[in-house]
């Protein structure tokens, strides 16, 4: 621009004088413009505070480890990579009282607890236990759970290959041994 200018089309004043003027005016009125944005941006910031994410623990009923008599390694594994989802006894980020993250983390667990709860157990009709322990084991050998982003945030949370394929293994032995009890009226009584 400046360079147009100064080739000489006979606008000396405005190539030497007033260009770099208008430059500055416009210059600080986007600063200005920027520094109104960033506190508009704070502004709204701090109102998302307000709106509170629910972080609860209730208290825990029957937990899987107990129930299913989980042996201390793999125990120390389902607590490090799925209890903070997975059960009543979610160890809360410090970035879980900050909106907007709040509410996401606040979602996922409560979502979580929905799909499958360790503090709740066992969860349903006793075929619904064994369908969820099949799913548990699952979700280990395909590595499917916990979520990629969780991961990220939480290192003792990233199982290895073999962690995950020992305890989906121990799930899915855990799934076998559970017997169910006939339907009532024998299995003609499903037909
Ligand atoms: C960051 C939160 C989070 C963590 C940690 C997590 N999960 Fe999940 N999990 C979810 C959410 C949310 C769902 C429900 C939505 C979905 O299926 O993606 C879910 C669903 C599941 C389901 C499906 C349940 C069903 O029958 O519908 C299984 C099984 C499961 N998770 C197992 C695990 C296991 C095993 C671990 C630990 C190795 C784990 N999850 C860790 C958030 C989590």
């Amino acid at each position: 621009m400046a360079s147009q200018f100064s080739k000489g089309n006979g606008n000396r004043l405005n190539s030497i004088g007033m260009m770099p003027l208008t430059r500055q005016l416009v210059a600080s009125s986007g600063d200005l413009l920027r520094r109104r944005n960033v506190m508009v941006a704070l502004a709204i910031f701090a109102g998302l505070q307000f709106i509170p994410a629910r972080r609860t623990n209730p208290p825990v009923s029957t937990d899987f480890i107990a129930a299913a008599a989980v042996p201390a390694a793999e125990a120390r594994l389902l607590r490090a990579a799925c209890y903070d989802c997975h059960s009543q006894e979610t160890r809360w980020p410090w970035y879980a009282r900050v909106a907007p993250a709040s509410w996401w983390i606040a979602r996922h667990v409560r979502e979580g607890r929905e799909h499958l709860n360790f503090s709740k157990w066992p969860q349903g009709r006793p075929w619904e236990a064994k369908a969820k322990l099949e799913s548990i084991a699952e979700a280990l050998r395909n590595d499917s759970m916990p979520p990629g982003g969780y991961k990220l945030l939480h290192a003792d949370a990233k199982l290895t290959s073999a962690q995950r394929l020992r305890l989906g293994a121990e799930v899915q032995t855990e799934a076998a041994a559970l017997r169910l009890p006939s339907p009532p009226g024998g299995l003609s009584g499903i037909r």
